[in-house]
C-alpha cells in the first residue's frame, strides 16, 4: 500500500500511509484508538476504497472498494467487530457467499461438513458445524472467522484485534495457527493493543498516530517504552501504575450470598463503599455470567443486598432503580445504541437530573457529554456524531462514560472495561474506575487481563467453573497466583 489515504466527514482517517507485508511476515498496525488500523484494513478488505494511493497485491493492483477483488487477490480479513449471521449455522457462516454445490446445484451439504470439520480442527474450536452461530461466545465467532479467512487459501490475512476476546489456551492456539500459516508463507496483518504479543509474534511493527505513519520497526531492535512513544507522542512514566486509595473499615454495602444461576454455583462475597473487586478466570469460568447473575439479567437464587436492604431479584430495571450500574462485555449487543450520537448515548442513564418539568436542559445536556467525552479523550468531531462512526475502542469509552456521570450510582459492574482500549486510555479508565470508587461506589470489575485487576483491585475473587475457588488481597496477589488459581493447579504442571 503506498501512499494510502482516506477521508471520512470531518475526519483524515488515513494520510499518505505506506504498509507493505512479505511472504510469511506477521507484520503489526499499532496505534491509539482512532489511530486508523481499522481503516486501513477495511481498505485492505475493499471495505472502503481508498481517496488516494495505490494499493497492490503481488505487483497488481487491486480495485479499490470492492470486496471481491480483494478477495480474487487473496486477501482475507477477519474484522475487529464481526459481521456474522448469527441465525445461520457455523458451517454456512465459515462458506458465506461461496457454499459448495452438487452437480445439480444444491448446498452440498457432505462437503460443506466436511471442510467445516476439518477447518474447525486447525482452528481448535471443538464446536459441531451445525451448531447455530448465535449460540456461540465471542471468543468462539473469532475463530469461526478465522476458519473462514483459511477456507480461502488466503496469501495475506488481516486480524484486527483477533485477542480481544480470546482465553490464554485460545490465544496459544490462534499463535501456533500464525506460525503455522507463516511457514507456509502466508503474511499476517496483525492488530492489538497488547504490547506483549507484538513481541511474541510479529517481525515487524507499523505505528499510526492520528491518521499518520509515525514509525516502522523491526521487533528486535525496539523497546516497549520507545513503542509507546511513539503511539502517544510523547512518554508515559508508567503503564499501569497501581493507583493508592484508602477504603475506609465500613460494613458491606454490596453483599452478595449463595448466588446460583446456571452457569454459577453459590457465590459469596462482599464489597464495601470505595471498594474495587475483581474478578478473574479462565474464558468460560462464569465471570460474564456472575455479571448477569448480579445485575438481575440471568435468573438466580440466592440473594443480593444493597446496604443491607435486598434488591429485588431477575429484574435489571430495579437493580438499576436501586443505583446498580452495568456494563456489559459486549457493547454491540446490549451497550450501545448505535444510530444515536454520542451524546444521546452516554446522557440516557442521567436524562432525569438534567430534566425539569419533563424538559431536559439541552445546554446542561450538552456540558455534561462534552466534558465526559474530553475527560475519557473520546476521539469524536463532537458530541452529535454517530456512535457507529467511531473506532472500536472510542465505543467502549462511550459505553463507560455513560456510568462515570451517574450520580446517585452505589454498585458499579464492570465486564471487560477496557476490551479493545489502547494503552493510554486504559490507565485514564483505571483512573476514572478509581476516581468512582473514591466517591464510595462499589465497583465490581470482570477481566481476563490480569494487569488490569492488579492495577485496580483492593482485592480480587478467582472463579473456577462457576465457583470462587481463591481470594487475594491486593498486596499478595501476583499474575501467577491468579493463573494458578484460574487453572487449578501450578504453571508448568501439564
Ligand atoms: N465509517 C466512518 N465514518 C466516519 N468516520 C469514521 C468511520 N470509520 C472510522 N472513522 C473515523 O476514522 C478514524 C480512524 O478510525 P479507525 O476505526 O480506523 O481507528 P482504529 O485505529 O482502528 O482505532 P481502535 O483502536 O479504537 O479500533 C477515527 O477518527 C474514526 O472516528
Ligand atoms: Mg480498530
Amino acid at each position: 500500500m503506498h501512499h494510502i489515504a482516506k477521508r471520512f466527514p470531518g475526519v483524515h482517517a488515513l494520510d499518505d500511509v505506506d504498509f507493505e507485508v512479505r511472504p510469511g511476515e506477521v507484520h503489526a498496525l499499532l496505534g491509539e484508538n482512532g489511530a486508523g488500523k481499522s481503516t486501513l484494513i477495511k481498505i485492505m478488505a475493499g471495505v472502503h476504497a481508498q481517496d488516494d494511493g495505490e494499493y497492490l497485491v503481488d505487483g497488481e493492483p487491486v480495485e479499490p472498494g470492492s470486496p471481491r477483488a480483494a478477495h480474487a487477490g487473496g486477501v482475507s480479513v477477519v474484522f475487529q467487530e464481526l459481521s456474522q449471521v448469527e441465525s445461520l449455522s457455523v458451517a454456512e457462516n465459515v462458506f458465506f457467499g461461496r457454499l459448495p454445490r452438487t452437480r445439480y446445484g444444491t448446498v452440498d451439504r457432505s462437503t460443506l461438513h466436511r471442510e467445516t470439520v476439518r477447518l474447525l480442527h486447525v482452528v481448535g474450536l471443538a464446536i459441531e458445524p451445525t451448531a447455530r452461530l448465535g449460540f456461540l461466545s465471542v471468543a468462539q465467532r473469532q475463530l469461526v472467522e478465522i476458519a473462514k479467512a483459511l477456507s480461502m487459501d488466503a496469501k495475506v490475512i488481516a486480524m484486527d484485534e483477533p485477542t480481544s476476546a480470546l482465553s490464554y489456551a485460545e490465544i496459544e492456539t490462534l499463535f501456533s495457527l500464525i506460525g503455522r500459516l507463516t511457514e507456509q508463507g502466508v503474511g499476517i496483518v496483525y492488530v492489538s493493543h497488547k504490547l506483549d504479543e507484538l513481541f511474541r509474534i510479529c517481525d515487524r511493527i507499523t505505528v499510526l498516530r492520528d491518521g499518520r505513519k509515525v514509525g516502522e520497526v523491526r521487533t528486535g531492535e525496539v523497546t516497549r517504552e520507545e513503542l509507546v512513544r511513539l503511539m502517544v507522542g510523547r512518554r508515559l512514566d508508567s503503564l499501569f501504575p497501581r493507583i493508592e486509595r484508602t477504603v475506609a473499615d465500613s460494613p458491606a454495602l454490596l453483599e452478595v450470598r449463595g448466588l446460583t444461576s446456571a452457569m454459577v454455583r453459590d457465590i459469596t462475597f462482599s464489597v464495601r463503599a470505595g471498594e474495587v473487586v475483581g474478578f478473574s478466570g479462565l474464558m468460560g469460568s462464569g465471570r460474564t455470567e456472575l455479571a448477569r447473575a448480579l445485575f438481575g439479567l440471568d435468573r438466580a437464587t440466592g440473594a443480593v443486598l444493597l446496604a443491607g436492604r435486598p434488591v429485588p431479584r431477575n429484574s435489571s430495571a430495579k437493580a438499576a432503580v436501586r443505583g446498580i450500574g452495568y456494563v456489559p462485555e459486549d457493547r454491540k449487543e446490549h451497550g450501545l445504541i448505535l444510530v444515536s450520537t454520542i451524546r444521546d448515548n452516554i446522557t440516557l442513564t442521567v436524562l432525569r437530573g438534567l430534566s425539569r418539568g419533563g424538559q431536559v436542559n439541552r445546554a446542561k445536556e450538552r456540558g455534561v457529554a462534552r466534558d465526559v467525552i474530553e475527560r475519557l479523550r473520546i476521539k469524536a468531531r463532537s458530541a452529535e456524531q454517530q456512535v457507529a462512526a467511531l473506532s472500536g475502542g472510542n465505543q467502549q469509552k462511550v459505553t463507560l462514560a455513560r456510568w462515570l456521570i451517574k450520580e446517585d450510582l452505589k454498585v458499579l459492574i464492570l465486564d471487560e472495561p477496557t476490551r479493545g482500549v489502547d494503552v493510554n486510555s486504559k490507565s485514564e479508565i483505571y483512573r476514572l474506575v478509581a476516581t468512582i470508587a473514591e466517591r464510595g461506589v462499589a465497583v465490581v470489575v470482570m477481566s481476563s487481563e490480569m494487569p488490569e485487576l492488579l492495577s485496580l483491585c483492593d482485592r480480587i475473587h478467582v472463579l473456577r467453573d462457576g465457583v470462587l475457588v481463591d481470594e487475594y488481597d491486593h498486596a499478595e496477589a501476583t499474575q501467577e497466583k491468579l493463573m494458578t488459581s484460574a487453572i487449578g493447579h501450578a504453571l508448568g504442571d501439564g
